[in-house]
């Protein structure tokens, strides 16, 4: 496997990789790997001749009061994974090598960056849709893959992608959780025992939204028991928000929507996790 961080170098390896007629798969991480990041790999891997995986704890789509310093950082660890699991090259640059300037000309992410998620941080995904767009340009993939755990993100991308023409495919892998239903998060480590066993408590609340709203309750009525749920399974959780949107322009559900996501963003102690379902009305 190549262990690449210098830009010039992925990209003479490309280069070398294009000449031989390869087909490549991007997986863009933060690093601090575990099997939700996995199965995306398994994917990129069926679907394009080459995996590269990025790893790069990206300091633009974190706010100034975030975890950037406390983000789980292994990076030796990261690689025997990948490498284990058959990534080509992983692409792991230094901040210097990615941001050498100040921020220049800026992509905003849009209306869809505004809620949920990017009401509680601010410009987070304007970092995010930045980094992106970089890695799409540095690597130029066919196919690149990104997980149903984080939605919205995978929204904000698909639109972004769409909106500027770029050329590539989004591929979307679905949430991938513990036995107990906790959908896997780097953040997960950060839990204490009493927090880890009471967060499937978060999944088990969407699923009752979707339950309810399938019943032919009310979607207020449906996400109140889904609230209720929350705050008597996690006691002492804060709800960021809890929300029932059309999917996957993330609008307000109207009686004719169809395909609906219920999600969720649940501060455990200091710990945020976020999930979501997408299902069928
Ligand atoms: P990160 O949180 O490391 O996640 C990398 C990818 O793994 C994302 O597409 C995410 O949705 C996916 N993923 C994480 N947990 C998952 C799970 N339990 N099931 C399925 N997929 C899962 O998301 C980011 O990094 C960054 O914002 C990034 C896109 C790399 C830009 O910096």
């Amino acid at each position: 496997m190549q262990r690449l961080t210098r830009i010039a170098d992925l990209r003479d390896w490309l280069a070398q990789q294009r000449r031989l007629g390869k087909t490549i798969a991007l997986v863009p991480t933060m690093g601090a790997l575990h099997e939700g990041h996995m199965a995306l790999v398994e994917s990129a891997r069926q679907s394009c001749d080459l995996v590269v995986m990025s790893i790069f704890v990206n300091p633009r789509q974190f706010g100034p009061n975030e975890d950037f310093d406390a983000y789980p950082r292994d990076l030796d660890g990261d690689c025997a994974l990948a490498q284990a699991h058959g990534v080509d090259a992983v692409f792991a640059p230094a901040t210097e090598e990615m941001y050498p300037h100040a921020a220049g000309p800026l992509i905003l992410a849009g209306r869809q960056a505004n809620m949920l998620c990017g009401a509680s941080r601010p410009g987070h995904f304007d970092g995010v849709v930045q980094v992106v767009c970089k890695l799409f340009n540095l690597v130029q993939p066919d196919r690149a893959f990104f997980g149903q755990k984080d939605a919205q993100q995978v929204a904000i991308i698909q639109t972004f992608v769409r909106d500027y023409n770029l050329p590539l495919e989004i591929c979307v892998i679905p949430v991938v959780r513990e036995a107990d239903g906790l959908a896997k998060s780097s953040r997960n480590v950060y839990l204490s025992a009493q927090e880890r066993v009471q967060a499937p408590a978060i999944h088990q609340a969407l699923q009752l939204c979707r339950d309810r709203l399938q019943a032919g309750q009310t979607p207020e009525a449906a996400l109140q028991a889904a609230r209720a749920h929350i705050a008597r399974e996690i006691p002492g959780s804060r709800i960021d928000y809890l929300e029932l949107l059309a999917w996957p322009d993330l609008l307000a559900l109207q009686d004719s929507d169809r395909s609906c996501i219920a999600l969720a963003a649940v501060y455990l102690g200091r710990t945020r996790l976020i999930d979501n379902i997408t299902f069928q009305r």
